[in-house]
């Protein structure tokens, strides 16, 4: 099948997660200070949530914090923080008119509380969005995640896939059935999953784009999904060519 019947035949469906690297990078190339990159970063994602739905995705997970981007000289954590705050309030209105509704997910209790305030009115705002639900992780960690979850984890029960995935949901304030995710770029040249999403990417497909993020475009994206639907996605299993028949159907070897 060609891959754009199948990007339409797969409509709002994909679960879509990515790292958004190289802004600083991006922005050393321009001869700009780093926040500069971040602001162009920010841009890029209002192009890759125009683009999304078209190509299949339902749900878009970017990485926008991570728990040790904390570590950041202050000036750019301060500088991030504000972007953030600016971002949400200015972006909501288009969000709206384009059926996307956000969430936030990660910790809060580190949050200014002028962005917690930004977060709060735009989850609120665009509930009503059914074209792309859009996620964003902010002050998040995947370990702390699983390792809260774990935590509440209730011993007389048992553990399965199910309820931790519902656990995992609870503690970054996520919803249970946005969990899986079926493919994860990372831009920015560097191959790695810096403590993103990692219970949720357990069958994901990877793809690493050389761009760093304020360069990346819908184009690029279309191409990636254009790879993910020439990939074969077995979850464990055989691929259905080498499928044999059952036991019972087969010739038994003959002994001489
Ligand atoms: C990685 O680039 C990016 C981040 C740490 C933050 C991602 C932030 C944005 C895309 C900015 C806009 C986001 C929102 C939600 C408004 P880096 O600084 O690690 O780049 P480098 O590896 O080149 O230094």
């Amino acid at each position: 099948m060609n891959p754009d019947s199948q990007l339409k035949q797969s409509s709002s469906r994909l679960h879509a997660a990515i790292i958004m690297d190289g802004n600083g990078r991006w922005a050393a190339s321009h001869g700009l200070p780093r926040l500069a990159g971040h602001f162009a970063g920010a841009k890029t994602i209002r192009r890759i949530v125009a683009a999304a739905p078209a190509l299949g995705i339902g749900t878009l997970t970017l990485y926008a914090f991570s728990k040790n981007n904390w570590e950041r000289p202050a000036e750019e954590v301060g500088g991030l923080m504000r972007l953030f705050e600016d971002f949400f309030r200015t972006e909501r209105e288009w969000w709206i008119e384009q059926g996307v509704r956000l969430s936030v997910i990660g910790r809060r209790n580190r949050l200014p509380s002028p962005l917690l305030m930004e977060i709060e009115n735009s989850q609120y705002l665009t509930r009503g969005g059914e074209r792309l639900h859009l996620r964003l992780a902010v002050d998040y960690s995947g370990q702390d995640a699983i390792l809260d979850a774990a935590q509440r984890l209730d011993s007389g029960s048992p553990a399965t896939r199910e309820r931790f995935s519902s656990l995992l949901a609870q503690v970054v304030h996520a919803a249970a059935e946005d969990q899986n995710v079926d493919l994860l770029i990372r831009t920015g040249r560097e191959q790695r999953l810096s403590d993103f999403l990692l219970w949720e990417i357990a069958y994901a497909e990877l793809f690493f784009s050389p761009r760093y993020w304020p360069d990346f475009t819908p184009e690029d994206f279309k191409g990636i999904m254009e790879e993910f639907w020439r990939r074969e996605r077995r979850f464990g299993r055989l691929s259905p060519a080498l499928e044999q028949p059952p036991l019972a159907e087969m010739p038994l070897p003959v002994s001489v």
